[in-house]
């Protein structure tokens, strides 16, 4: 489903009023274009749907690390989730307040816990017996508290595709369910830990909610259990995960989230977490492209643009569907076409077997819900410069983040002093 604020004005594409097609001309091909508007009002919709209840919606970072989209949802009071030293720093510039942070992953280094501590942050959440005790000793020789959730493997199946489904005691994530319980008391012990929580994140691309409401039954039992015998809790975080509309999936929405959540927790004294990522910059944000040769074999036509899988690799990692729409509408009649890049791999397309008017040389396409894993997984495979960010808001647009150059490709690297 396409974001209100991505609309056609006589036959050109616009975001909140900003022409794509002169954003291209100042900008360059290919560019992430993230509207503001969108973002807000997504955040909004969290805000409203849990109203009833304390709770901080802590935006998984990972999802879309630029620290304008950061700046957006920190001036709206949101939290962030992060997952190393790396987004800390993020979080910190985009104006996330240290009391706001969750910081998750399944491998902290010992520096970035000892970071995460000095800073501040208001949760760790903590993915195994060794990384607890790691975090013990260094909150010790720090003599500072560590506030920390143990995340739990609820054994809940959940995500939309495999690579994305961390719920199950068959992947790397958690602490399974059933050993939670020695590793809260044995920490209560301790000067430093403080167990403030329970976390839980089941996958990504969830559009049922009903998997939620399993893992909060499972954290529930598992926070009164811990009560009862001297560990009570102040929050539960859920995680992120819920999925958003590429294609024709009808995903369940904040609002059924809640519906769900928040009459369990409503008398329980505990704070809800979550980390949602996709749900909230997903559709906020599109993928500009140009095209650059056509080519037909037979019934097949290739259209070959000047984005490719160090872009936008979801399509070439996941099998991802990201509709494509011309930025400017024509009426040629429809083909069959594969959208791919210059990159030198089969597995380099945007768009495979894609009903649409065959795009002319130089035309623009749109690749559309890019916002969320798209710039934040692009690399510079086969020396490619990354793209540039634009963000949208109020009628006009900003740079928030220049094209890489040829020097930010080689940026680092140095011939051996023998070889020179
Ligand atoms: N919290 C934790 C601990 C996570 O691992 C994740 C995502 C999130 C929150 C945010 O989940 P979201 O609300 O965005 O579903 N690159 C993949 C998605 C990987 C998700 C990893 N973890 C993709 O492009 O589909």
């Amino acid at each position: 489903m396409r974001s209100e604020q991505f609309s056609y004005q006589r036959h050109q594409f616009f975001v909140e009023g900003v022409s794509l097609a002169d954003v291209a001309k100042a900008v360059g091909t290919p560019f992430y274009a993230y509207s503001a508007a969108d973002l807000q009002s997504r955040f909004r919709s969290y805000e409203a749907a849990f109203a009833d209840i304390p709770h901080l919606i802590c935006y998984s970072l990972k999802a879309n690390s630029n620290l304008a989209v950061g700046r957006v949802l920190s001036r709206m009071g949101a939290g962030a989730d992060i997952v190393s030293g790396g987004e800390l720093r993020r979080a910190l510039l985009s104006g996330f307040l240290p009391q706001n942070l969750v910081f998750s992953g399944v491998g902290k280094t010992k520096d970035e816990l000892i970071l995460a501590i000095r800073k501040k942050v208001r949760l760790i959440n903590v993915e195994s017996e060794e990384e607890l005790r790691m975090l013990n000793d260094v909150a010790s020789s720090l003599n500072r508290p560590a506030p920390f959730s143990l995340r739990v493997n609820p054994d809940v199946k959940a995500g939309g595709h495999p690579h994305i489904s961390t719920g199950t005691p068959d992947n790397k994530f958690g602490v399974y369910h059933k050993n939670i319980f020695p590793l809260y008391l044995w920490a209560k012990k301790q000067r430093h830990l403080l167990p403030v929580g329970i976390q839980s994140h089941i996958g990504s691309q969830i559009t049922r909610v009903s998997p939620f409401k399993k893992a909060l039954a499972v954290l529930l039992d598992l926070a009164g259990r811990l009560e009862r015998a001297g560990v009570p809790l102040e929050l539960i975080d859920l995680g992120g995960g819920l999925g958003v509309s590429y294609n024709d999936e009808e995903p369940q929405t904040p609002v059924d989230l809640a519906r769900i959540l928040v009459p369990a927790l409503k008398n329980t004294g505990l704070t809800l977490f979550l980390e949602p990522g996709r749900s909230l910059i997903a559709q906020a944000g599109i993928l500009v492209t140009k095209v650059l040769y056509r080519k037909g074999a037979g019934p097949k036509h290739f259209v070959i643009v000047d984005a490719a899988m160090n872009d936008l690799a979801r399509p070439a990692l996941y099998d991802a569907f990201h509709e494509i729409v011309p930025v400017h509408r024509s009426s040629g009649t429809k083909v069959r076409v594969d959208v791919v890049g210059p990159i030198c791999e089969s597995g380099d397309f945007l768009a495979k077997d894609r009903l649409m008017a065959l795009p002319r040389q130089n035309d623009l396409l749109a690749v559309l819900t890019a916002g969320a894993y798209g710039f934040s997984m692009s690399s510079q495979y086969n020396s490619r410069p990354r793209a540039a960010e634009v963000m949208v808001s109020g009628g006009r647009y900003d740079i928030v983040r220049r094209r890489e150059t040829m020097d930010d490709l080689i940026r680092g690297e140095s011939i051996p002093r023998g070889l020179v």
